[in-house]
């Protein structure tokens, strides 16, 4: 094997298709529910906020999916990304594995939420929408949803939860660069936001508080559609660009991946990196997925499999998936992006089925994994993928103890060169470990309505 320490594909070798996991599943998705009635939900209901394009995706059995070229043509801005080996954190951690990270930092916004940022702005582009409305947490996805609208022509108005509002000026310089409109989530702007601003003016906001103005806001505008950043078939569905990458990437180093890892918000780059991987699996593969989440918010590891809204106020449809109940507040860890109390219905699934395992961290040894890795390999990560690092320096460790070879590869989600003030708290001592008491999970889960409601 060769001493690279980058394995990289030509623009030409740029996967065409996405990969659609659906037709793959041991059994088939149960049906979102319609928020007012419990019935399965249509394509017609979804409608006002979807273009029909990604509201057929989201329901598609194909197993592949032509990527348009218009929106190819924006991929190959960063596209292909490259597949790290990690030579010089195997070194310093004296471990016999073979770790590989697929860095996903070298997209304009700095990770890989521009994968679906961009389809998603193309295809309701090509509707005739004229503007989109978001939400974004820490500001990533709201920076790529803004980006991928400049590309494509169309206005953006983002919903940004307003503790990140204040304390990430740089990700919300970001998104008004690429010329969107940027708002401290809970606003005044919709109905929504007033409720929870009438029940606390001081409300730090949450990322399930944006979505329900952002989904409002697109309702009640006829011009006007929503876009999510996570969570959603079709959004796992335009990540599985990164698992296709990583596959090729490991043939041509001759690799066969033992574990892959990645960290968990809503489950959106997890999912995209291992999904192309489980039709392996299920045939008989000996290979773990191994997804990684905040004790803080720990939907996989502590919540339930029930039927949940998506946001705070109860617009969204109702889906099947891991969660600590739509009106859980996480507390402000600094991985904002993994604070939402719900999980993509297809990676819950999928843990629910035992195809992938969960595991969650406090933040002070993410850090500690985050420092490690940057000081040898170089790039500042970001806090989110500092899990996933964690738990990927985690398995070498383990082969350290046994002996064993094996290949780790590891989602680099994103850098972290605008979440510095995080690691100045960790620098400085300042980080608290923070587990959710298992009373007030108990709580929310208790707020969750059974249907027919
Ligand atoms: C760098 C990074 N990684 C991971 C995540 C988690 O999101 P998801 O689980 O959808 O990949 C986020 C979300 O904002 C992020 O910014």
């Amino acid at each position: 094997m060769s001493d690279s320490y980058k394995i990289n594909l030509s623009e030409a070798e740029l996967p065409q298709q996405w990969y659609n996991v659906q037709p793959d599943l041991p059994r088939p998705l149960p049906p979102y529910l319609h928020p007012a009635t419990g019935k399965p939900v249509t394509p017609e209901d979804m409608l006002p906020i979807f273009p029909l394009d990604l509201i057929m995706q989201e329901m598609s059995q194909e197993r592949w999916i032509e990527i348009p070229d218009d929106v190819l043509e924006i991929y190959r801005l960063w596209r292909p990304s490259p597949l790290h080996r990690a030579r010089r954190l195997e070194k310093f951690l004296n471990t016999p594995a073979r770790i590989y990270y697929k860095n996903e930092s070298v997209s304009p916004a700095g990770s890989h939420k521009p994968n679906t940022a961009v389809p998603q702005a193309y295809y309701n582009k090509v509707a005739g929408v004229r503007r989109l409305a978001t939400e974004t947490g820490a500001g990533q996805w709201g920076s790529a949803l803004s980006f991928a609208c400049q590309a494509f022509g169309l206005d953006c108005t983002v919903y940004m939860v307003k503790v990140s509002f204040y304390q990430k000026p740089y990700r919300r310089s970001m998104m008004q660069i690429w010329g969107s409109e940027v708002f401290p989530s809970p606003t005044d702007r919709t109905e929504a936001g007033k409720g929870i601003l009438a029940q606390n003016p001081d409300s730090p906001g949450s990322l399930g508080i944006a979505i329900s103005e952002a989904v409002e806001d697109a309702a009640k505008h006829e011009d006007t559609k929503y876009s999510l950043g996570s969570v959603l078939n079709h959004v796992l569905l335009h990540q599985t660009i990164v698992g296709l990458e990583t596959k090729k990437q490991l043939q041509l180093a001759g690799e066969k991946a033992d574990v892959l890892v990645g960290c968990v918000g809503g489950g959106s780059n997890f999912a995209g990196f291992v999904f192309p991987f489980v039709p392996d699996k299920l045939k008989g593969d000996n290979i773990r997925f191994v997804a990684v989440e905040p004790t803080s918010c720990p939907t996989f590891t502590k919540g339930a499999y029930t039927y949940d809204f998506g946001d705070t106020a109860g617009l969204t449809p109702m889906m099947l998936m891991y969660t600590l109940g739509h009106s859980f507040v996480p507390p402000g860890i600094h991985a904002g992006g993994l604070r939402y109390h719900g999980d993509a219905p297809l990676l819950s699934l999928l843990v629910h089925e035992k195809v992938i395992e969960a595991r969650a961290y406090p933040q002070n040894p993410v850090f500690e994994a985050a420092i490690a890795f940057a000081r040898t390999e170089g790039i500042v990560p970001a806090p989110e993928t500092s899990h996933a690092l964690r738990a990927g320096i985690d398995e070498a460790l383990k082969c350290k103890e046994t002996g064993e070879a094996k290949c780790i590869v590891i989602a680099f989600s994103g850098h972290g060169f605008l979440d510095l003030a995080a690691y100045d708290a960790y620098i400085e001592g300042r980080l608290e470990d923070f587990e959710y008491p298992d009373s007030m999970i108990h709580e929310a889960i208790c707020k969750i309505p059974k249907f027919p409601g």
